[in-house]
């Protein structure tokens, strides 16, 4: 339930970016972080695919899910984060298998992100969420976030589960997903792509036999990397080349395994693969990697290699990982790098993915 002075404080905020542009506080240093989870209580029980940072109990993960003015506005001040874009924690909406709910709970969690933020736009940003079992109706919703309440984006949790077993696994880089692609390039908005746990079946399949690498250790960064390249291999960046894709945790491996994909991917072009470039292309001119909650110094700079630094963001992956975790990161980082370097990095080049001065 939302009262109608929050929403009407909503749509007045709105206005006043419109007329002034968006107010935040660009302190000229502080970090800009946007692969950073909340959820609402309707959503809490989501929270139990992995566990909770050493020294925590699933109950304190739960908290810091749900607060944002109280630990987690003070958790930037301390740690010198300027900005922090908000997105509801994984699966989120992709863990809705019908539609009907699903496009009724991404309506919910949107208002009630946007009610939230609305004291403090100058801190707080937030991307959508969307139910993707209808192309046309998550474009809608995206346009509807992104100019009524704001939002700098979509985060969208790998693929969408549907169907009544939820066995319908829906992948965005086949065709009817182009109308969605079209709304995405004509706001001008980045989407973040983020992993999900997978359906039981799949889990029980996959990882039955070892429970322990369900999760960040190794379920998200493969399934994830499996549809980030569907979107490169069926042709949906020849198609939309102005479509700007973040993938986060150093970019779920992709850019450490570029020579092997290229070389094997290029055998597939006799086969019909509608892909006109090679992967490692897509990442210099559609794709983002961001550092979050992989703060690997030796990655890093083979990333920097591999794709450049001008395709490398930082961020955080709060709560799961600390924020002062990546601010001691940074800090070492400090020692080698330049200092225009790690200013792009920790916050130049999201001002300009994100669009925050526009
Ligand atoms: C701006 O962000 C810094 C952290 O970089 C914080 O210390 C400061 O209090 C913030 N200013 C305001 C007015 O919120
Ligand atoms: C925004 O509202 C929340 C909830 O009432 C409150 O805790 C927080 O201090 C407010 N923030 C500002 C900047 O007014
Ligand atoms: C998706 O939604 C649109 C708009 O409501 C509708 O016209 C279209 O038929 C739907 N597509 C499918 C495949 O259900
Ligand atoms: C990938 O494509 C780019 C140009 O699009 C080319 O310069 C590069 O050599 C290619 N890399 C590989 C490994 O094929």
């Amino acid at each position: 339930m939302i009262f109608w002075p929050v929403v009407f404080w909503v749509h007045f905020s709105t206005i006043l970016q419109i007329v002034c542009g968006r107010k935040w506080n660009d302190t000229g240093r502080g970090t800009i972080i946007f692969e950073e989870a909340w959820t609402i209580p309707a959503l809490i029980d989501q929270i139990t695919s992995n566990v909770p940072p050493v020294g925590q109990t699933n109950a304190d993960l739960k908290i810091n899910m749900l607060d944002i003015h109280n630990q987690r506005l003070a958790g930037m001040d301390a740690n010198g984060v300027d900005y922090m874009v908000i997105s509801c924690a994984s699966p989120c909406i992709q863990g809705i298998s019908d539609q009907a709910t699903a496009e009724a709970m991404a309506r919910n969690v949107n208002d009630q992100l946007a009610a939230t933020i609305a004291n403090n736009t100058f801190r707080f940003g937030g991307f959508a969420s969307l139910a993707m079992h209808n192309a046309t109706t998550a474009a809608q919703e995206l346009k509807r976030t992104v100019v009524e309440l704001g939002f700098l984006g979509a985060m969208i949790n790998d693929y969408q589960q549907s169907g009544p077993d939820d066995e319908t696994l829906l992948f965005y880089d086949q065709p009817e997903y182009d109308v969605f692609w079209e709304m995405v390039t004509s706001l001008d908005v980045p989407v973040y792509l983020h992993p999900r746990a997978n359906i039981a079946q799949i889990q029980n399949l996959l990882y039955g036999h070892a429970p322990w690498l369900r999760g960040p250790t190794q379920e998200f960064a493969v399934t994830l990397s499996t549809h980030v390249m569907g979107l490169c291999t069926n042709g949906v960046f020849d198609r939309f080349p102005k479509l700007n894709i973040i993938v986060g945790h150093l970019g779920e491996r992709l850019p450490s395994d570029l020579w092997r994909i290229d070389d094997q991917l290029a055998r597939q072009v006799p086969e019909g693969m509608p892909m006109r470039r090679n992967l490692s292309s897509y990442w210099r001119t559609n794709l983002f990697e961001t550092v979050s909650g992989n703060f690997a110094t030796l990655l890093f700079d083979l990333h920097k290699k591999q794709i450049g630094l001008d395709r490398i963001l930082y961020s955080v992956d709060y709560p799961w990982v600390a924020m002062s975790q990546g601010e001691a990161w940074l800090k070492e980082l400090a020692e080698t790098m330049s200092s225009r370097d790690l200013w792009a990095l920790k916050r130049g080049l999201a001002v300009e993915v994100l669009r925050l001065n526009h």
